[in-house]
């Protein structure tokens, strides 16, 4: 009885989508060759046209959701350049770029400056070590930041002096959950004035003390099992309203439903060998 009440009630849930600018690099060049996350085993093949067709589908999924999708070409012996999330973090149109912790994406940093000077943004070159939206995460005024596998806390100190917001630095603990964008799902990008921006996490993927800034911060947050962290489910991308999501994180897609969002699950099982999914491959533009 109770429970029927409370479905009821979340259904009622009147969630606003807003317009998105992303953009995305086609995976032609995915492949396993290194690794530098424990998601990442050189040893077994991948199957790149299996990737690009995945890709697709998310872009697709994007277009009919009326997302503008902005494309960066591409390059040979880039393989991890399909996560755009890394490429930078960009905000009142500055862009602020990538200087990536492991040499074998380092040269993935001025090629996505270049692509934002191209395209009309102010590109600041970072001086501290940091993977862009893997590790910055806009959450109403806030921005998320998140250390202890990639970005330098260093680099927290500097995103808050270029873009004069508060900058709420976050300590990742588990190896597989190595960017805040595989351990926090943001549901809320564009919150109405007042509004409060909600989000979804894996509690164990933090440090304590960084566990108890995000359960004052976010009373109402969703908490994520295990089971579908483990298939990259936080990794997911919100207008506000429709959300996409890993395909198999069907206790999500369900947490999600409960509460008047709409779950749209995607199948990137063969980019999910290079330890990404769905966030991993969008980066928001804010112009
Ligand atoms: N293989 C890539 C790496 O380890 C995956 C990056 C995933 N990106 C993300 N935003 N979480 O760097």
């Amino acid at each position: 009885m109770t429970q029927t009440f409370v479905d009821d009630q979340a259904s009622t849930i009147d969630r606003h989508p807003s317009h998105r600018t992303v953009l995305m690099c086609r995976p032609d060049y995915y492949t396993v060759s290194y690794r530098i996350n424990p998601w990442m085993h050189p040893e077994d093949p991948t199957d790149t046209g299996l990737a690009v067709r995945q890709w697709q589908v998310l872009f697709d999924t994007y277009k009919n959701l009326g997302f503008d999708v902005e494309l960066i070409d591409p390059i040979d012996g880039l393989p991890d350049m399909v996560y755009s999330a890394n490429g930078g973090f960009v905000l009142d149109n500055i862009a602020y770029g990538a200087s990536f912790t492991y040499p074998q994406r380092q040269p993935e940093g001025p090629a996505y400056m270049d692509w934002f000077r191209e395209h009309g943004f102010d590109v600041r070159v970072p001086r501290e070590v940091n993977e862009g939206e893997g590790d910055f995460l806009l959450v109403g005024d806030a921005i998320l930041a998140g250390t202890g596998f990639r970005s330098d806390s260093n680099s927290h100190k500097e995103v808050a002096e270029i873009f004069g917001r508060e900058v709420v630095t976050l300590e990742l603990v588990n190896p597989s959950f190595y960017h805040l964008d595989t351990a926090i799902a943001v549901l809320d990008p564009a919150p109405a004035p007042g509004e409060a921006a909600n989000i979804a996490y894996l509690p164990s993927a933090f440090s304590e003390a960084s566990l108890s800034i995000l359960q004052k911060r976010y009373p109402d947050a969703i908490l994520v099992s295990e089971q579908d962290a483990s298939v990259l489910g936080l990794n997911s991308y919100s207008d506000g309203k429709n959300i996409v999501i890993a395909s198999r994180a069907t206790g999500f897609e369900k947490q999600l439903r409960e509460r008047g969002y709409n779950p749209i699950g995607v199948d990137l099982s063969e980019l999910l060998l290079g330890g990404g999914g769905v966030k991993c491959c969008t980066l928001e533009l804010r112009r």
